[in-house]
């Protein structure tokens, strides 16, 4: 039968022709303006899918993948979505090495592809022989009629973008745009796509993206290796430097953060309607912070490298992102901010130490108070009164009002400085009655609990 008018062979044959869009909200402080592309629009969900197609189809021209042949990877999830989909088309198996940093997601999703998956621990060396680099390599030494695809070091994950993605975005843009941006691992998107701009464009300048922890952006500099650090971002950054890069086509890189890129990507899908994955975050950090340095405003490209659904249990999960430190909470804010937003006065009351027990209630009385400190001459504090304490010895008649204020003194109070974070008092109010805020050692205010549930109410939903 005459195939479908309007249909393609296959899903292989659905990759690329992914949209170009404006952000609109993101950026509006800065006034180059921002533009993405959206790969996670491939059938497989990211760019990589481009990869895995052009690789394999390379490797059956040069007879390095035989029929019945078994293909090989390390791959943090996506170039390995690319290769299985390929290899369910044309009818190969799969063995993915995975590091257990990655998300479950990922893992789940390349099993249901019928590929055999390996897990591997994260934080050791390329070298060392658990490291996923190195458990790809011995298995495709040891399986036969095997095919180790190594997007790294294979120069086909560059030539991808060089002859696809980069062709496509010129031609959807007709080049009108001044700087093309894009996150780093393999080094192949900005290697390829940056080649092709140059050639194709002029003055466009290309930079790279890549993360706190990585050595990439260090040894692009500065021609030294430097020293890797773990990190949490997927996909972004290498402890090394693998053979797709160009750098002779990179003019200049920005560095960003695992928590920052976190955060824009949540805002990406909340202000955007964009649901992309933590790369893309770092993406438009990177472009930010890049965009805030330019004298003239810029039409700036990002290629935005895989969808948000990996990441669902992780970035877009409140739980983890709060278990892991990503979330500002209300508590992250100065005590003084405190004070200020609930109008707390900032004329202490207090009293001398010299004072009676008697005066100390008629004080609390008259200004509505709970809890008094009790400064000395030199301003230094001697101690906490407070109603609750005072009720029982003063109804048993153990006080009586002539008695020196001391008698009733309690040592329940935490002293805090005012620029402390809430954080860090948080507990000790928990466990103390107030806390006594001062400003460079002097007294200067009370907080109480019920003060940080009143600042809670006004400043967030509970
Ligand atoms: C999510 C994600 N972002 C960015 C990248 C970096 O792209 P490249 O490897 O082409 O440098 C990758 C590559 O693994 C990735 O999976």
């Amino acid at each position: 039968m005459e195939k479908m008018k309007g249909s393609r062979d296959n899903v292989v044959d659905a990759i690329g022709g992914t949209p170009i869009v404006k952000l609109n909200f993101i950026g509006k402080d800065i006034s180059s303006d921002i533009y993405v592309k959206l790969e996670y629009m491939n059938p497989g969900g990211s760019t990589k899918d481009r990869i895995g197609a052009y690789m394999l189809d390379q490797a059956v021209k040069e007879g390095t993948l035989k029929p019945g042949g078994t293909i090989i990877e390390g791959t943090s999830g996506n170039t390995g979505v690319g290769l299985a989909m390929w290899a369910a088309v044309h009818g190969y198996k799969c063995i993915f090495v995975l590091a257990d940093k990655q998300s479950k997601e990922k893992i789940d999703n390349l099993r249901a592809f019928g590929a055999k998956v390996v897990v591997c621990p994260t934080n050791v060396a390329p070298e060392d022989p658990r490291s996923y680099y190195s458990v790809s390599k011995r298995l495709s030494e040891t399986i036969p009629n095997s095919f180790y695809v190594n997007q790294y070091d294979n120069l086909h994950n560059r030539m991808t973008h060089y002859t696809w993605t980069a062709p496509e975005m010129y031609e959807q843009t007709s080049g009108d745009f001044d700087t093309f941006m894009a996150t780093v691992g393999t080094g192949g998107t900005i290697s390829g796509c940056g080649r092709y701009f140059k050639e194709k464009m002029k003055d466009v300048k290309i930079i790279g993206i890549d993360c706190e922890g990585s050595i990439v952006a260090h040894f692009a500099k500065t021609g030294e290796m430097g020293e890797a650090y773990s990190y949490v971002l997927e996909g972004v950054g290498e402890d090394f430097i693998p053979e797709n890069y160009d750098f002779d086509n990179i003019d200049d890189w920005e560095v960003v953060g695992d928590k920052e890129s976190f955060l824009m990507t949540r805002r990406l899908l909340k202000e955007e309607g964009i649901y992309a994955g933590g790369s893309a975050g770092a993406a438009i950090c990177g472009a930010l912070k890049y965009a805030k340095k330019l004298e003239k405003p810029e039409k700036i490209l990002i290629l935005l490298h895989d969808s948000g659904n990996r990441y669902a249990s992780k970035i877009y999960n409140d739980d983890w992102m709060s278990d892991n430190g990503y979330l500002d909470s209300s508590f992250d804010v100065q005590i003084k901010d405190v004070l200020a937003s609930l109008n707390k006065s900032k004329d202490l009351i207090s009293i001398t130490d010299q004072a009676t027990i008697g005066e100390a209630i008629t004080l609390m009385d008259k200004k509505g108070i709970s809890q008094l400190p009790c400064i000395d001459k030199s301003g230094s504090i001697k101690g906490l009164v407070s109603e609750k304490l005072l009720l029982k010895p003063v109804m048993m008649g153990e006080f009586s009002k002539e008695d020196n204020i001391s008698l009733a003194f309690n040592m329940n109070y935490k002293v805090v400085d005012q620029n402390d974070l809430l954080s860090n008092v948080a507990d000790a109010l928990l466990q103390k009655e107030v806390a006594l805020v001062t400003d460079k050692g002097a007294i200067i205010n009370i907080l109480t609990d019920i003060d940080v549930l009143q600042y809670i109410s006004k400043t967030r939903a509970y």
